[in-house]
């Protein structure tokens, strides 16, 4: 009998709608080629449900995603809608309320054309982030006093608890054992990203992670502040292989990854509770302006997607698609992922078309 999966859809806002019609559209055929299924349930949740009843994303919602493997997500943000309310609702939400505590975000560059620094090839940069994503300015304590005055007082709160920081760090340890070295290197390499020289709380950052570094002797150890780190990005990207840091410097520094290997249109992501139902988007928003327009890259998605095939337990299907993705960009099929060089619903059945050829030909 062929495994079925339970997968929450969830597209939200935006251009959420069409990007993740392209990556079912992929779906299906992969389901077709490694003989698995799904049985997919529509989260309606977002701006347009929110605006005809006043809900973000209710409880109900949380207690039937508990029970799915996995939900596929694609963007939550409307201009009609107050700043980070949605946003914390849904995104922040899955995060905070499923505990998925590792925000998993590849930065593999698949061919030199997408890379806007000169004379970088996909030698030179292939990064795993691991985001901590569910503490640090996101914990929710934040607030304002003596609004609108000289003497208005704004606060948020960067939390960091030993559990929260050493289950992130050990994610990041363990995903360097499995990733093994980097060509040319004898051991794989975790690097830990904070300011623990101006943020002097983030010293629970290194004492942890020196501890856990001990039980891995067989992964070599780095540490840059944020600012340098972001330095290295541009200058010596080949100097990272798995980097962990907090949720807001994670946050920011995997845009600016995103730009190194194309853009915002090809960076994906997982929000994952190792063995527990986690949640797959692209790292990009919901891009209002291409709304229904055919012009937003699905490749995040889909690559999104991949992550969460292989969370599912589905890995085989998982290396295939993204070589899938990883031939056509190399072959120059897709050449650019600027909004509207190749229409969203091209670039899916693109994907859909190429990974069928390809099983065909290993048939
Ligand atoms: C991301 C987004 C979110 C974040 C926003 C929408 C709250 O930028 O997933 O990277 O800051 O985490
Ligand atoms: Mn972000």
């Amino acid at each position: 009998m062929s495994k079925v999966y339970d997968i929450g859809v969830l597209p939200g806002d935006g251009i959420g709608d069409e990007v993740v019609r392209e990556a079912l559209k992929v779906l299906d055929a992969i389901q077709s080629v490694h003989g698995f299924a799904t049985k997919r349930e529509h989260l309606p949740y977002g701006a347009e449900h929110f605006l005809k009843t006043g809900e973000t994303m209710p409880d109900v919602a949380f207690d039937r995603i508990r029970q799915m493997h996995a939900v596929l997500f694609g963007a939550i943000g409307d201009p009609r809608i107050e700043v980070g309310k949605l946003e914390f609702a849904i995104i922040a939400g899955m995060r905070h309320k499923l505990d998925l505590y590792v925000n998993l975000r590849p930065v593999k560059l698949y061919h030199e054309s997408m890379c806007p620094l000169k004379g970088k090839t996909p030698a030179d940069i292939d990064i795993v982030f691991l985001r901590e994503n569910t503490e640090d300015a996101y914990a929710g304590i934040h607030g304002t006093t003596k609004k609108d005055t000289d003497f208005e007082i704004a606060l948020q709160q960067m939390v960091y608890t030993a559990r929260g920081t050493e289950r992130i760090i050990r994610h990041a340890f363990e995903t360097a054992v499995k990733r093994g070295p980097k060509p040319g290197k004898e051991k794989p390499q975790v690097t830990l990203i904070d300011k623990a020289n101006a943020v002097r709380a983030q010293d629970i950052w290194t004492r942890i992670f020196a501890k856990v570094a001990k039980e891995y002797p067989g992964v070599a150890t780095d540490h840059a502040y944020i600012d340098a780190a972001c330095m290295w990005m541009i200058k010596n990207p080949d100097w990272f292989d798995v980097c962990v840091t907090t949720n807001l410097f994670g946050d920011i520094i995997t845009d600016l990854g995103a730009m190194l290997i194309g853009g915002m249109g090809i960076a994906s992501s997982g929000n994952i509770h190792p063995g527990k139902v986690s949640m797959f988007e692209g790292i990009h928003g919901s891009a209002p302006k291409y709304k229904g327009t055919d012009k937003a890259s699905p490749l995040a998605t889909i690559l999104s997607m991949g992550l969460m095939l292989d969370h599912v337990g589905q890995p085989a299907a998982a290396k295939e698609l993204e070589a899938t993705v990883a031939s056509l960009i190399q072959t120059g099929r897709i050449r650019s992922l600027k909004a509207g060089d190749h229409k969203c619903s091209e670039l899916g059945s693109m994907v859909r078309d190429e990974f069928l050829a390809r099983a065909k030909v290993r048939a």
